[in-house]
């Protein structure tokens, strides 16, 4: 494994290309957008920026790392690397074409990875004529800094692919967990309806914002409040993964809190977006 194409520029994959360069391997990192690329690179220039500032690396680290990272807005480039890692839309509709157009394109080793919050590994894989080598590699918001990444094997993945995405996590400082495939893995199959009780609070005009925060934050010791978490991941993201989880159970325990959605209509996605929950 020495190239890796990160796909999808956003809050994700730049993180994940920020990790991958730090660990010394050679990173394109592809969006459909230019100015994703740009946003995306000068993202990871400014964390790296603030390591150099806090002296928890030096400038000449700095250099070696940014200079590990390309980009590029041709995806045709995945015909040179041994691993893509898709960081886009959540989407099941997208994320197969997209794997199917990397199937073509891509050299007969390449494993094909998704970043996928919740969506069927198994699905995604058979869009490509090598299942085996298709994996889910979930990363964590923000990537810099979480430590968590789950392994997801689908139905068809080889045990060689599972093995070789487990020792790059743990060559990019990351702790891997063996998952089966099941909407929202662990994590998410936990944490977001969290999130969306707390947006259902807000709406019954339970409390506020602000106290629905400080009260997981000060009553069940999380580092940040529900509804800033929301705004962190992103209400889109959020949005896409309560409906896998309702879609998939048919439990209306995951129904989608209506607030949610309208949040997500307006463009009101988060952090990304400058206002979700809260105003940035
Ligand atoms: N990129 C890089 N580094 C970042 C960062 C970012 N976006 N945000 C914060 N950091 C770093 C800071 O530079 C700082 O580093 P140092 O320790 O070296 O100084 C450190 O993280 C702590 O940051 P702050 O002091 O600014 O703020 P904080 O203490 O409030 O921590 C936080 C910020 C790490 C995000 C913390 O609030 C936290 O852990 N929140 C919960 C995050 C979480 O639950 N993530 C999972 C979301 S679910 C998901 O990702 C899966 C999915 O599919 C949706
Ligand atoms: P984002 O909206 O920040 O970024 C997505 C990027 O993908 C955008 O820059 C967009 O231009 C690009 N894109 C869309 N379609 C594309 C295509 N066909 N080809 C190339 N690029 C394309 O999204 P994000 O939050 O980074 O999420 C990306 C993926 O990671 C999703 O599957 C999401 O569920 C998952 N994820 C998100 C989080 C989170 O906290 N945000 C955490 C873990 C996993």
């Amino acid at each position: 494994m020495r190239k890796i194409m990160v796909l999808g520029a956003g809050t994700m994959g730049s993180g994940i290309a920020q990790a991958a360069a730090t660990a010394g391997f050679s990173v394109l990192l592809c969006d459909v957008a230019e100015e994703a690329v740009v946003h995306g690179f000068h993202v990871i220039e400014k964390n790296l920026s603030n390591a150099v500032k806090k002296g928890k690396l030096d400038e000449y680290e700095k250099k070696r790392i940014l200079a590990l990272i390309a980009t590029t807005t041709e995806k045709s480039r995945a015909v040179e690397v041994d691993l893509v890692i898709e960081a886009i839309v959540e989407n099941i509709d997208v994320k197969k074409k997209v794997l199917a157009e990397l199937d073509e394109i891509c050299p007969s080793h390449t494993i094909l990875a998704s970043n996928t919050s919740a969506l069927s590994i198994t699905e995604i894989a058979r869009a490509t004529k090598r299942p085996h080598q298709v994996i889910g590699m979930h990363f964590f918001n923000p990537v810099p800094v979480m430590k968590l990444v789950e392994v997801i094997r689908g139905e068809d993945a080889s045990d060689e692919t599972v093995e070789v995405i487990k020792e790059l996590a743990e060559k990019m400082g990351k702790q891997p967990v063996d998952v089966k495939e099941a909407p929202g893995f662990i994590v998410n199959r936990i944490l977001i309806p969290m999130i969306n009780e707390a947006a259902f609070l807000l709406m019954e005009g339970v409390s506020s914002a602000d106290d629905i925060d400080t009260a997981m934050k000060l009553g069940a010791n999380h580092p940040i409040g529900p509804l800033a978490l929301g705004d962190l991941v992103g209400l889109d993201v959020c949005l896409a993964i309560m409906e896998t989880l309702y879609n998939e159970t048919g439990d209306s325990k995951y129904r989608p809190c209506p607030l949610l959605r309208k949040k997500v209509r307006a463009g009101h996605l988060g952090r990304k977006s400058g206002q979700g929950f809260f105003v940035y």
